[in-house]
């Protein structure tokens, strides 16, 4: 048994390694999608992917499947995907319309879009003098303990205490904030639908690579230099839009690894962890200029300036959510097993901005994010690889020492020292988080 093998969990992380088995072990994944995903606030979905009454669009939390869903009273419900009759899932798409209730297919119990019992058939003769009454909460559908959206953003947490969704975020909520700031109508819109990868891999390793700083110019230098050989030639027949496309490759090779610790990481309590820079290019061409000029009508130079100057390239929002903000693209992580992870990749509109700075974004999605990509096969490649050789007893730890004792730290927030943007202190601040909540202490 677990206690047997590993007497104290906490000894499986060091400030500067973590033991293996953290990764490998599937009794430590049970106990952490107790302790961490089904505690802790989780991404669901954006309100945009339930735009009517009854639309529903189901998401994995922890090891719960559960359902987002619009009311008539467009309020928005997360209950489990579940019938409290004999446990048929009540929704068996990915999304759809359940119209004006939810209709189990099982035995027709219906359920308004909050979850609450509407009827049962024959309820009156089937369940006389039995112990069941149709108040009684057990004969609704369970719904999330706890809801809560920030600018179209809906969480939910499966645990009636806690902190709440927006002390949570604490400053990784400018994720949301950066994205929604760069439309012209301060919001964005969900475009459907995401593409989802499973990786044979723990779900902590995708976490870890969204904000290694050291891996992009390594693990993807092949990509990159083929894509910056093509966005020469292009450069040169002087097709300035089509090499911004390039540029979103061949960076991967311009900036090399040397460069990377220009950038900084910034480190906060829960785990969730910023990565600046990179992304700060601001480009002069025809559609940049369009949409500059509507984002000062729609905000003023001061304001507008703030917006566009905000430098971040990805925010992690731990334990399931990577963001990049200044391109709209999001990512999901739903755990399935030890070594099995679903992605939810999504990308978004900006509301009020023109179409040409949409196709910016949907090309970075296709380009670096979509598992059509060559960046997200090196990715994956090497998540497969690390899961391969963590499962072996080829040794003990994983090291996440690089720059250890060097971070600067101010009241709980950790950030990475000048020219040191490829410390590892955002994998130490995860591990952190982690020995957190699986001592229980959310
Ligand atoms: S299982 Fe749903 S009505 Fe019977
Ligand atoms: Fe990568």
């Amino acid at each position: 048994m677990l206690q047997e093998r590993i007497p104290d969990l906490s000894q499986c992380v060091e400030p500067d390694r973590v033991r293996k088995e953290v990764y490998t072990d599937a009794q430590i994944f049970e106990l952490e999608m107790q302790r961490i995903h089904e505690t802790v606030w989780i991404y669901v979905g954006h309100e945009s992917q339930v735009p009517k009454a009854g639309d529903y669009y189901t998401a994995q939390i922890g090891r719960q499947p559960m359902l987002m869903v619009r009311g008539k009273d467009q309020k928005i419900h997360v209950l489990y995907n579940r019938c409290p009759h004999r446990g048929n899932m009540m929704c068996g798409d990915r999304h759809g319309n359940t119209g004006e209730q939810f209709r189990c297919s099982y035995h027709a119990w219906t359920f308004h879009h909050d979850g609450k019992l509407k009827n049962i058939p024959m309820m009156d003769s089937g369940y006389a003098g039995t112990r069941l009454n149709k108040d009684s909460p057990e004969l609704s559908m369970k719904p999330a303990a706890r809801v809560e959206s920030y600018r179209g953003f809906v969480f939910a947490s499966l645990a009636q205490d806690g902190p709440s969704l927006k002390a949570f975020l604490g400053k990784s909520i400018v994720a949301f904030d950066d994205m929604c700031d760069r439309a012209p109508e301060g919001e964005v819109e969900v475009v459907p639908n995401c593409f989802r990868v499973i990786q044979h891999s723990n779900w902590k390793l995708f976490m870890e690579n969204q904000i290694d700083a050291l891996h992009p110019s390594v693990t993807h230098q092949s990509t990159g230099r083929a894509a910056h050989e093509v966005e020469k030639r292009i450069a040169k027949q002087a097709k300035a839009g089509e090499a911004l496309s390039y540029h979103m490759l061949s960076a991967f090779a311009t900036v090399t690894i040397d460069k990377w610790d220009n950038f900084q990481t910034l480190n906060y309590p829960y785990g969730h962890c910023i990565l600046t820079g990179y992304m700060g290019l601001r480009p002069q061409d025809p559609d940049t200029k369009a949409y500059d000029k509507i984002m000062i009508k729609a905000y003023g130079q001061k304001r507008f300036e703030e917006i566009v100057g905000v430098n971040i390239h990805h925010v992690l929002v731990y334990p399931g959510l990577s963001v990049q903000s200044p391109l709209q693209q999001l990512r999901a992580v739903r755990p399935l097993g030890v070594d099995r992870t679903l992605t939810e990749i999504w990308h978004f509109r900006l509301k009020g901005a023109p179409e040409a700075i949409y196709r910016r974004s949907l090309a970075y999605y296709n380009l670096v994010n979509s598992p059509a990509t060559l960046i997200n096969a090196d990715d994956l490649e090497n998540f497969w690889k690390c899961h391969q050789g963590l499962s072996s007893d080829g040794g003990d730890w994983v090291s996440f020492a690089r720059h250890h004792g060097h971070d600067l730290e101010q009241e709980g927030e950790v950030s990475s020292a000048p020219n040191q943007g490829t410390s590892e202190a955002p994998m130490r601040n995860q591990m952190k988080a982690w020995a957190r909540y699986m001592q229980g202490r959310a």
